[in-house]
């Protein structure tokens, strides 16, 4: 069975093509290298013995796509390719709503042209907005975010909606994402941001190896139990595990039509300062840190409600937050520069 892998040389991406080879399926690889690099597939496909077709292109170039599903016989798309940091969104709003609105678009389009039906998006559970209690549950409605990037998922799960009402055959997985980090066991691929990273373990990781003096901690006063934003931190390798979950659950399911989302989470929030502690305990290196004011946009704590994954698809989070830590530090120290 081969699948399309939009953004597969990213960091979810790579650690889930490296997942689906290992569960034999097929992979072709799509992306236009904006925050990657093709050393992440070179060492998936070393570390597998297998090989992955790689297409270098624009999820908005139809044509190009075009092409993809008139050499390849796609059973799926697993759609990562987008544009993911936060804080810039609001600074480029129309190059986020383009990449990923536009980009999705764009992609259904081509894919409805050659009748390919079998649709996994990336989304984040940036989709449950403010307002929604903790734990998010999938049953609760799409939320207002606060960020263009967060409104570019919510704006993909509605076409996803609405085009599901239209065309009887589509099949749409929705994955809620909360906060992946860690790395293969390998230590060989891992998170490569580029410039100062935005999220704490690639940041904290850096301040570990030495390129950073000191970890910002962004507010010590949230209504948590220290202080400190609380977040649902998983595995990447759970993360990417979850996908062969939702192909399973597609292949199941022959008879299911329309879209259904899943979070994927552990169902537990650990703070900014508990991480500290456990990448402390278990890498012996201490962590400099300042505490500076909060930053704006962030929300005080959520985590999932992870019940329906394993209940519907099978799938649990299994690697603890030790595991999270040593093979974060093992990705870091074994390529202090990432990919370069
Ligand atoms: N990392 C997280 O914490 C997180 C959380 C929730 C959701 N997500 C979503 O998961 C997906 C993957 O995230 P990631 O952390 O692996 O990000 P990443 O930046 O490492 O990977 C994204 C990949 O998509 C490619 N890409 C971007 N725009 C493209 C375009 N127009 N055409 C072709 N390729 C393009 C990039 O080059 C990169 O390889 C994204 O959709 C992201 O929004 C990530």
């Amino acid at each position: 069975m081969k699948i399309l892998v939009t953004g597969g040389l990213g960091y979810i991406g790579s650690h889930t093509v490296l997942s689906l080879l290992e569960n034999n399926f097929q992979v072709v690889v799509f992306d236009n290298l904006v925050n990657s690099s093709e050393e992440s597939l070179n060492r998936v496909m070393k570390l597998t013995g297998k090989t992955v077709t790689f297409i270098e292109g624009d999820i908005r170039d139809a044509s190009a796509l075009d092409k993809v599903f008139e050499q390849h016989d796609i059973a799926c798309v697993i759609h990562f390719a987008a544009l993911k940091a936060v804080g810039e969104s609001s600074n480029i709003p129309l190059s986020y709503y383009q990449n990923n609105v536009f980009g999705a678009l764009n992609l259904l389009e081509v894919m409805a042209k050659h009748q390919v039906h079998n649709f996994i998006f990336s989304s984040s559970a940036t989709v449950y907005g403010e307002e929604n209690e903790i734990p998010y549950v999938e049953t609760m409605k799409l939320g207002t975010p606060s960020s263009p990037y967060g409104a570019s998922k919510v704006m993909v799960e509605r076409i996803m909606a609405d085009y599901a009402i239209a065309d009887p055959e589509f099949r749409g997985v929705s994955l809620r994402y909360f906060n992946p980090i860690g790395a293969h066991q390998s230590g060989e691929i891992g998170e490569d941001p580029s410039g100062i990273p935005n999220n704490l373990l690639p940041f904290l990781a850096q301040v570990a190896v030495g390129k950073r003096d000191k970890l910002n901690v962004f507010g010590d006063d949230y209504p948590t139990k220290d202080g400190s934003c609380e977040r649902d931190y998983l595995h990447v390798m759970d993360l990417a595990e979850g996908h062969v979950c939702a192909l399973n659950w597609l292949n199941d399911h022959s008879n299911f039509n329309g879209v259904e989302a899943f979070n994927l989470g552990t169902g537990n929030g650990t703070s900014v300062f508990a991480i500290i502690k456990a990448f402390e305990q278990a890498t012996a290196i201490k962590i400099p840190f300042e505490v500076t004011p909060r930053r704006a946009g962030d929300l005080p704590a959520f985590w999932a409600d992870a019940h329906k994954a394993t209940t519907q698809l099978n799938w649990q989070a299994t690697r603890s937050l030790e595991t999270m830590m040593v093979d974060t530090w093992h990705w870091q120290s074994k390529n202090p520069n990432g990919y370069l």
